[in-house]
């Protein structure tokens, strides 16, 4: 059978983590693929998905900033894609391109990794309100999480988004006294991204059962977590969003469920940390 071709594309894509966790994944199930990343200027994308098919390649993930462009460029979508209002993965499938989005299950799957239980933890404050936040909130929806406090530097902004969930979703300038019942407290911003030391909410009005997330992963521990973590609280790192995403597009393009392990972990916090 012929190689199986997968991608990632984004502007620019070369510090892309994906071709490295996918790569692992192809050589440890011993699957005849290979997974590229592919630079795609915004005015050339749709070209680019126009000529998958010709180019032999299956699908693939996109990333900033392809992501809402890729949503309107697609045939078909799936439902979770439809609510975020963006996509992170394509396939094709009888000539159609599928687009999807896994970043709503990346965020689940690694709370349910390291902090079992989480959706029954209570109120959860979600900051930011931009693409990230949308599949933040999806991801509560789908697992029951009743109150849903959005907070957004951009007050009309996060109104949109409670509007565009509906019931149980809240939306709020500051976060003020939102957090003294709160049982997680999710940063979807890029504050504290690469060294930017500013914290994006004191966790210290957090009760002692709460759970503190980051979407951020560079660095691991980011202002945020590791002022939870001071305060004793329950934190996850960014870094399984990323990983976990990635499994339903490895298992569509080459047919194999793969496993998020420690020793793919490992790997990944070797390269952001060497
Ligand atoms: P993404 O798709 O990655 O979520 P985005 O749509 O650009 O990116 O959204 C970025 C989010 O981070 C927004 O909620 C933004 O707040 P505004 O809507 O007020 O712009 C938030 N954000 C980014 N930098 C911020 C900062 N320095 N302080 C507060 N919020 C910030």
């Amino acid at each position: 059978m012929a190689e199986k071709k997968a991608f990632v594309t984004g502007h620019p894509i070369a510090h892309s983590r994906s071709p490295k966790i996918h790569g692992h994944w192809l050589a440890k199930y011993g699957i005849d693929g290979t997974y590229q990343a592919i630079d795609v200027r915004p005015e050339d994308l749709a070209a680019f998905l126009g000529s998958l098919d010709k180019s032999g390649l299956r699908g693939g993930n996109v990333t900033i900033p392809h992501k809402e462009t890729a949503f309107a460029l697609v045939d078909r979508r799936d439902e979770a894609a439809e609510i975020i209002g963006a996509v992170n993965t394509l396939w094709l499938e009888d000539g159609v391109l599928w687009g999807g989005n896994s970043d709503w299950i990346g965020f689940a799957g690694n709370l349910d990794q390291y902090a079992p239980g989480w959706a029954a933890n209570g109120p959860a404050v979600v900051l930011g309100a931009g693409g990230a936040s949308r599949a933040v909130i999806h991801a509560l929806k789908q697992r029951g999480v009743k109150d849903i406090r959005i907070v957004n530097r951009t007050l009309p902004r996060a109104r949109e988004l409670a509007d565009r969930f509906g019931a149980g979703v809240s939306a709020h300038g500051a976060v003020g006294e939102l957090l003294a019942d709160a049982g997680l407290l999710v940063n979807t911003t890029s504050i504290g991204m690469h060294g930017d030391a500013t914290l994006a909410a004191d966790p210290g009005g957090l009760p002692d059962h709460a759970i503190v997330t980051d979407i951020v992963y560079v660095p691991l521990e980011t202002p945020l977590l590791a002022a939870a973590r001071a305060r004793g609280l329950k934190t996850v790192d960014g870094l399984g969003m990323l990983l976990h995403q990635a499994v339903p597009g490895f298992e569509r393009w080459f047919g194999k469920k793969p496993e998020v392990t420690p020793e793919l972990r490992r790997m990944i916090v070797a390269d952001i940390e060497g």
